[in-house]
């Protein structure tokens, strides 16, 4: 396993390695009755839509000894298939008070290779995504399926604030800029 992994914006010769980590998590739980809605996508992703993310949106990878192996993305692009109801969740919750008015990206992705679990790459990842993100969004909003425990876990511990469920799943905020105070502790 590489000692070093390097943490950076994501190009087109990335788009088959950030694919091939999505492929592997949704074929991985597809057919498992514990974790129906883990991760699987109505619409799914493609490599030429993961190509014109890396291209025209925000894309992170990890990479070590030449190959994608943590990736996070946003996505304003493509529905994967709840992405009305993922806006009218925001903006309902704007509306009532319960979120900071802002901008949002309201679908992101992020994976990180099996073997390379556990080693804070999910968590660089996000680092810098938030980073670069910070001209074009105030907050990411995140669905989280509900039986998706590791992601409920480490979300939490990354910075995100849970918002319960909103009936396509549980809801995460984070704000692009650490310096942001404004969503409820
Ligand atoms: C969820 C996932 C992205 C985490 O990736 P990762 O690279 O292993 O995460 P990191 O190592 O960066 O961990 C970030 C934090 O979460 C914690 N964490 C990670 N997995 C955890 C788990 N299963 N239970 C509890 N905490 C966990 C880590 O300890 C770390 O916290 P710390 O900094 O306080 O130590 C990874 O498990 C994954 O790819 N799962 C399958 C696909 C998926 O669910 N994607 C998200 C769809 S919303």
């Amino acid at each position: 396993m590489a000692h070093t992994i390097e943490i950076r914006r994501a190009t087109a010769a990335d788009a088959q390695g950030i694919y091939n980590i999505y492929r592997y998590w949704e074929e991985h739980y597809v057919d498992a009755e514990k974790t129906k809605r883990f991760f699987t996508l109505k619409n799914p992703y493609t490599v030429a839509k993961i190509e014109r993310i890396v291209a025209e949106s925000e894309a992170v990878v990890a990479v070590a000894d030449g190959q994608v192996v943590s990736f996070y993305f946003t996505n304003p692009f493509f529905d994967p298939g709840d992405l009305a109801e993922r806006k009218a969740v925001v903006e309902r919750l704007i509306a009532n008070g319960t979120l900071p008015a802002g901008r949002y990206a309201t679908c992101l992705l992020s994976s990180t290779a099996e073997p390379y679990q556990g080693r804070g790459l999910n968590a660089k990842t996000l680092h810098l995504l938030r980073e670069i993100s910070k001209a074009k969004y105030d907050y990411f909003a995140g669905i989280m399926a509900y039986h998706n425990h590791n992601t409920h876990a480490s979300s939490l511990k990354m910075g995100w604030k849970h918002y319960g469920d909103v009936g396509i799943g549980l809801l995460a905020i984070i704000a692009t800029d650490s310096a942001n105070t404004a969503l409820h502790p």
